[in-house]
């Protein structure tokens, strides 16, 4: 534990042979480096959330089920976060849509970096879709990133892909992170 904030890149994609994933351990590698943040990488496909089924609004906090009470901690601890997610049929995607259903005061009040991607529209849409929601839990958001043509920036190096920025996706994330260590800052 250190006194420095901790932010949460989330990798909403969940799909085999996904471009976010390489791209989210890009951007929490860029993270770290401000030496302003504690970095954690929360996977949706690790984390496998069943769809939706408890009974109570998230707000009472009355989960019924072992996976979202394991979630409800993970998130719990978190001082804001990095949202990587797809455009998916002009809006993001669903495993996004459920990891943010299954929780309420874990998210609420915290601020969060939108990075989209996808191809000539650069996840715009899917971002625009993701703000009445993120309003309806009470985010703040801190910063937007919308990669067009992610697919040529991931490049194979040996077994591994890795995420190869151009300096307009550079630039636009060193501006996110310090939207985001703003909006951390204390207000008095
Ligand atoms: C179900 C599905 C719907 C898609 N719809 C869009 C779309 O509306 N707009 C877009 O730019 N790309 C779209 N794409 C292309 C994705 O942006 C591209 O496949 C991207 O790599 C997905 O991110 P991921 O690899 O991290 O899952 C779609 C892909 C899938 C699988």
């Amino acid at each position: 534990m250190t006194d420095r904030p901790l932010i949460q890149v989330i990798v909403a994609s969940t799909r085999p042979g996904r471009v976010g994933e390489p791209t989210a351990h890009w951007v929490a590698e860029q993270a770290r480096a401000t030496g302003a943040f504690d970095i954690e990488v929360v996977d949706l496909a690790a984390v496998a959330l069943p769809m939706f089924s408890e009974p109570e609004h998230p707000s009472l906090r009355a989960y019924t089920q072992e996976s979202t009470r394991q979630f409800s901690e993970l998130i719990d601890r978190a001082d804001g976060f990095v949202f990587m997610f797809p455009e998916y049929n002009h809006s993001y995607n669903a495993a996004l849509k459920n990891a943010l259903d299954h929780l309420y005061w874990e998210w609420a009040g915290k601020p969060v970096v939108l990075v989209s991607y996808g191809g000539v529209a650069a996840g715009a849409r899917a971002a625009v879709a993701l703000q009445p929601v993120l309003l309806a839990l009470k985010m703040r958001i801190a910063g937007l990133l919308p990669i067009p043509f992610i697919a040529q920036l991931v490049h194979a190096d040996g077994d591994q892909r890795v995420f190869q920025p151009n300096e307009h996706v550079e630039r636009g994330l060193k501006n996110a992170l310090e939207g985001l260590t703003a909006a951390l800052a204390p207000t008095n």
